[in-house]
């Protein structure tokens, strides 16, 4: 058994079946032996995502360039602020150095009092730990998480709490007999510190994700565990070795934001955005900037931000109303 899966195995031992939201934070976010808080390289040639490498310094150009548009128009503000929420590695950090940069993650500074600028996250929300529930007999179930021997494997709890149940049922179609659903309630409280942050200016949200009708293609939920560029379904397996991400709800960021002054301009393709911030000068200054030695890197990887991400991710746009 894995570590993380050692600690939510005496969880079990002492208190029964654990919270599906439980086990995705131990086995994410547990100080010592949690996925992104290990200290191994994640990332790189067996690292489980796209690698900056293969996307970086394109990926930061191109962000940057819609930061500055958003800059521009704002009437340049001496105090522009770029918070990036789950900074990770800061891979962004260079693209955003013209502006005032703070980074937020776990186990560092939060989010700044007042900030007049730009609240970027990107694969943020996609790695927050969320409740699953079924839906059965015409009410929301919570599922659980046991061990089997040495198998982990789902159960059924009680009903779910009225938070989740109240998610589900503002987010998400009608519910269906059978269906899985997963709600993200942390979501909706970084939404809240952004709302009360933001005091001029913009949050872009780059994810995975779904609109509520669209919902309807996910009968089984879209957990997902990802290991070496590979996608599996198997989300309880080996905990704290793999990723685990759940689709991001684009309705409830842009539904709760909307709630707290924060107005959804647009939600498009990724490769959408990426292609209006090249679309001046067709890429020129991104591909070239780097020097002659670096052009070949820099269209290979324009070609995998928008072939091989720019499709599946999506942005979304909000404006906090003046
Ligand atoms: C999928 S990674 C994305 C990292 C980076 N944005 C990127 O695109 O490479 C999600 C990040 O969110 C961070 N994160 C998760 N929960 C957080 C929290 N409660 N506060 C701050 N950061 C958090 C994780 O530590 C992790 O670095």
């Amino acid at each position: 058994m894995t570590p993380a899966g050692e600690i939510l195995a005496a969880e079990v031992r002492r208190g029964g079946p654990v919270p599906f939201r439980r086990f995705m934070e131990v086995a994410l976010y547990h100080p010592e032996h949690g996925y992104y808080r290990r200290p191994r390289e994640r990332f790189g040639r067996e690292g489980d995502f796209f690698t900056a490498e293969q996307i970086q310094p394109v990926f930061g150009l191109l962000v940057a360039t819609h930061v500055r548009r958003l800059w521009a128009q704002m009437g340049r503000p001496a105090d522009f602020t770029v918070v990036e929420l789950g900074a990770g590695r800061g891979e962004m950090a260079e693209a955003f150095s013209g502006w005032r940069y703070v980074p937020v993650e776990i186990g560092s500074n939060g989010l700044p009092e007042a900030v007049c600028g730009v609240v970027f996250a990107n694969e943020f929300f996609d790695a927050l730990p969320v409740d699953v529930a079924v839906f059965s007999q015409g009410a929301f179930r919570e599922q659980r998480v046991t061990l089997e021997g040495d198998r982990w494997i789902w159960t059924p709890g009680g009903a779910a709490s009225a938070q989740v149940d109240d998610y589900l049922r503002r987010y998400f179609p009608p519910p269906e007999e059978g269906r899985w659903y997963e709600a993200n309630l942390d979501a909706l409280r970084w939404m809240e510190r952004v709302g009360h942050a933001l005091r001029e200016g913009w949050m872009l949200t780059i994810d995975y994700g779904l609109t509520r009708p669209e919902a309807v293609r996910f009968p089984r939920g879209t957990l997902m565990s990802y290991q070496r560029h590979t996608a599996r379904e198997d989300v309880l397996e080996r905990p704290g070795e793999r990723d685990l991400t759940a689709h991001v709800n684009f309705t409830a960021l842009s539904e709760h934001g909307a709630s707290l002054g924060l107005r959804t301009e647009r939600l498009e393709t990724l490769a959408q955005t990426l292609l209006a911030a090249g679309e001046e000068d067709q890429f020129a200054a991104v591909l070239t900037s780097g020097g002659a030695g670096q052009e070949a890197r820099r269209r290979l990887q324009l070609k995998t931000l928008l072939f091989g991400m720019g499709e599946t991710f999506r942005v979304l746009w909000q404006r906090r109303e003046s």
